[in-house]
């Protein structure tokens, strides 16, 4: 009889260790929406992978480290540039349609911190597409697919040692239950936490306080990245407008005509993100508006179709070409603490992508990635189950003794003041007093005690409440703790990164509460489990 494996979420890294599990597995695929609304499908940014000869593997790994501030797990940076450009040779062959020069050569961009070009793209700006419809048609019907469910509840076995399964709640509120030898979590980031996001507004880290809920270790979560350009009009951000336009030459000026970057770093508009969005974001407190300037960018349209649509649908005339922008939440450098194979510290659960927290992204990600850590690790994932021993487990679950959560309690608690609150209090820039408000503030709406109580009867937004106000309390006590600024951090109060800081990881429990872990591998390599 085959394993069930299943899988949640179905963006890129979900769908490469699908397609490379062995047909030992029945692979089985929950996601809460439609399988293509991912984060993944809607990137525009390509891929980053050593693929010119020009390039080196050093020089990828090196832009890496330094965008993230030297807060990585180097040899899990390593495997990521080495593997990850195997990874997309393999796509390439098997028939993505990348974009390529005149002479057939791979068109290769430029982003933010990275000194080569290396970044590959498909559809101009609609890389994520292709590479989904790709691994979608390569997968075929090897997967089920079980879409409009919203995964709730890791189930824990009788011994209370293994997650054996998972409840998911239907849209018209019925509770199932799915059982399997391997539980992987692919749920993606926690943009959606934020007002400003180029992420889709599912993305609230359900995944991550899943995990949390069932014992599993947390890593760096004070670690959210902001992206520098989301188109901003009339005081909302409406989608993503690329790095890759600023790699094209455009400028980022305030209304005077300043260019606001010139003196800011060496890089200039192509500085690291936290950087660039901090700039940004001081420019916009003065009360002066910012534009990426694109009027010496040529052919535009051609280039970037898909920005060019989310300008025309939000009234705003590249022709003028000046765009309104502003930063938003982008991606999550935190997550479920994974090792090299994205085991958890729960047996029979993994993490893979931005879910998972494997060391390679450091405090803050270097540009394009993010969809190479999902093929490298989807990947890593699929050859370590394969060569695995088959399990066959009792589907005998332990006992749910824990109190209902009450929906009064929930009553309280309004979304829309979260997100207010998640972009002034744990935005771009933190302090002590914000963030102490911030968990005074959610100390008084009880939110602690929702951690260890039961869900089963409570609504799809209700349970969605939970894990955003859940995610917001862990984010706020690490960035308390994080008396420094590195990377995507940046604390008003501690404004420089501190010696004392360097390799230390903040790791939350229930179990535990918060402990400090130094240095990523040695320590997660004692505590993950077979
Ligand atoms: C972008 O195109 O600017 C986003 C790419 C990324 O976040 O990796």
């Amino acid at each position: 009889m085959k394993e069930n494996i299943i899988i949640i979420g179905s963006g890129i890294a979900a769908l490469q260790l699908a397609n490379h599990l062995s047909d030992r597995y029945n692979v089985i695929i929950i996601t809460k929406s439609a399988k293509k609304t991912s984060n993944s499908y809607k990137a525009q940014g390509g891929i980053a992978a050593v693929l010119s000869p020009e390039d080196r593997y050093e020089s990828h790994i090196q832009d890496t480290l330094m965008a993230g501030r030297y807060h990585h797990a180097n040899e899990e940076v390593e495997k990521l540039v080495k593997e990850g450009t195997q990874a997309v040779k393999a796509l390439i062959a098997s028939g993505l349609p990348v974009d390529r020069l005149e002479n057939g050569g791979l068109d290769l961009g430029l982003e933010g911190a990275h000194h080569v070009n290396r970044i590959l793209h498909c559809g101009g700006d609609a890389t994520g597409k292709y590479v989904i419809e790709q691994l979608l048609m390569q997968l075929g019907k090897k997967a089920t697919f079980i879409e409009h469910e919203l995964a709730f509840e890791l189930m824990l076995s009788l011994d209370k040692q293994h997650v054996i399964g998972v409840k998911t709640k239907s849209k018209s509120g019925e509770v199932k239950q799915y059982f399997g030898s391997h539980i992987v979590l692919a749920t993606g980031g926690i943009g959606s936490l934020y007002p400003y996001t180029s992420n889709h507004a599912e993305l609230i880290g359900d995944g991550i306080a899943m995990a949390y809920r069932a014992g599993a270790e947390l890593a760096d979560l004070e670690f959210v990245q902001f992206h520098p350009t989301l188109l901003f009009v009339n005081g909302r951000t409406k989608g993503l407008i690329s790095e890759a336009v600023r790699g094209e030459g455009a400028i980022l000026v305030d209304e005077d005509g300043n260019k606001i970057m010139a003196h800011a770093h060496p890089l200039k508009d192509l500085a690291p993100r936290h950087v660039v969005a901090h700039k940004i974001y001081q420019t916009l407190k003065q009360q002066k508006k910012v534009f990426l300037d694109i009027r010496n960018l040529e052919h535009f349209e051609e280039r970037f179709p898909t920005i060019t649509e989310i300008c025309r649908q939000s009234g705003i005339d590249i022709h003028s070409g000046l765009l309104p922008v502003a930063p938003g939440s982008h991606f999550f450098m935190g997550g479920i603490l994974v090792d090299t194979f994205g085991r958890t510290t729960v047996h029979g659960l993994y993490a893979i992508g931005e879910t998972a927290c494997s060391g390679v992204h450091g405090a803050n990600r270097l540009a394009s990635n993010s969809l190479l850590e999902g093929l490298v690790f989807g990947k890593r994932l699929a050859v370590f189950l394969n060569s695995h021993a088959p399990v066959h487990r009792s589907h005998d679950i332990v006992e749910d003794k824990r109190q209902p959560l009450s929906s009064k309690l929930l009553d309280r608690l309004n979304m829309v003041e979260l997100k207010k609150a998640m972009m002034e209090r744990i935005g771009i820039i933190r302090e002590e007093t914000a963030l102490q408000a911030h968990l005074e503030w959610l100390k008084s709406l009880n939110v602690n005690e929702f951690f260890q109580q039961s869900l089963d009867h409570l609504s799809r937004e209700e349970i969605e409440k939970v894990f955003m106000f859940t995610n917001s309390c862990l984010i706020a006590q690490s960035a308390l703790f994080r008396t420094e600024s590195r990377g995507a951090h940046i604390r008003s109060d501690y404004p420089e990164e501190r010696g004392d800081w360097k390799d230390q990881y903040i790791v939350h429990s229930i179990a535990k509460g918060i402990r400090i872990r130094r240095g990523f591998h040695e320590q997660n390599q004692t505590s993950v489990h077979a």
